[in-house]
């Protein structure tokens, strides 16, 4: 690449520029948002999978009206960052070939089955509490059309952490055997959400240029540390306790010190071992197959309003 392009791009960067869609950008910097960016938008499509299973039987009108909104959030986050991952020159076919294949990743949390109501709250608290955490500085990452997706997309993420939160609030408060669940869904669902944040600093391999061209701009593990140290309170506060017995307030640190994530696991998800992984990906190469006519109507729409426009 030529020196002075990439010189002029760095200091772009250093200063805190936005990079849009037609600025020069290295070709890596462009692979490396198409790759993240794109797995982003499978993680919110997939995520809707967990939740979906729990339209049809929510315990009231208002439940599922407020589950109802998440989900259409989510497929609008996914769509959102479908589109901002076109600006880089790629296609949505290519992407979505990609996820179906398997060549492409996305969020290890969505490979755990919602067993309870009560995982519903969970994800709402936990994962949209996580995703929020991750999602909040991307909201000035570097380049232009994903940071201001990220400012939508953490509008509704906080809606999403709030209605989880409350739904675990009313099972913590409820009978015992609905404080139970709501202690079950923590037990199954609070170390999949650290797993969010990315492998350990010391062993992630793209964070060394995502820090360099400021995709990224807080490490792994300071996201991780902070959601820890925002939810550990808030499940005193519903009277649950958080599955890891090394949780302990650190002084010095003015933070928790807590266990060690299982990264077996986690790479083992990664690779497509999940619980669900199988059924996740049949339901969406199932949903893209039913839905090709919807597709074919709209081109076909497309091409007969194109050819009045040039009639
Ligand atoms: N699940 C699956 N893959 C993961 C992962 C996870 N929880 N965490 C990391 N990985 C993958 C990375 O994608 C990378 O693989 P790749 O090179 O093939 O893409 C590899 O593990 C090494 O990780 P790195 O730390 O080197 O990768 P990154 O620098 O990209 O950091 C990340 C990982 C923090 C997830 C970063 O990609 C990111 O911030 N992505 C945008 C946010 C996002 O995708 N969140 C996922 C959930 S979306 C969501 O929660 C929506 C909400 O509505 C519920």
């Amino acid at each position: 690449e030529d020196p002075e392009l990439l010189a002029a791009f760095e200091a772009r960067v250093a200063a805190d520029d936005f990079i849009e869609p037609k600025d020069w950008m290295p070709d890596a910097y462009r692979k490396t948002l198409v790759r993240q960016i794109s797995q982003h938008a499978h993680s919110e499509i997939v995520g809707m999978l967990p939740e979906g299973n729990w339209l049809t039987r929510a315990p009231s009108l208002r439940r599922k009206a407020v589950l109802l909104a998440k989900v259409q959030d989510e497929g609008g986050h996914g769509l959102y960052l479908y589109c901002a991952a076109e600006t880089l020159g790629t296609s949505r076919e290519d992407m979505i070939d990609a996820l179906h294949s398997g060549k492409a990743k996305y969020s290890t949390i969505f490979n755990y089955p919602t067993l309870t109501w009560a995982d519903i709250g969970a994800i709402g608290w936990l994962v949209d509490g996580a995703a929020i955490m991750n999602q909040v500085p991307l909201q000035r990452t570097s380049y232009g059309p994903y940071a201001r997706a990220m400012v939508k997309v953490c509008k509704e993420e906080s809606f999403h952490q709030r209605q989880g939160y409350e739904i675990m609030m009313a099972m913590a408060n409820g009978t015992p055997e609905q404080k139970a669940m709501a202690q079950d869904a923590l037990n199954r669902w609070w170390w999949p959400s650290l797993m969010m944040f990315g492998p350990p600093d010391a062993n992630s391999p793209n964070s060394a240029q995502s820090f360099r061209w400021r995709i990224k701009r807080d490490s792994n593990d300071d996201l991780r540390q902070k959601f820890v140290d925002i939810t550990v309170p808030q499940a005193d506060y519903l009277g649950l306790t958080v599955p890891d017995p090394a949780v302990t307030w650190n002084e010095v640190k003015g933070g928790y010190d807590f266990g060690e994530v299982d990264w077996e696991e986690f790479y083992a998800v990664v690779r497509g071992e999940g619980p669900t992984a199988k059924e996740r990906l049949k339901a969406r190469r199932e949903a893209w197959d039913n839905g090709a006519w919807v597709r074919e109507a709209a081109d076909a729409h497309e091409a007969k309003r194109r050819a009045r426009l040039a009639a």
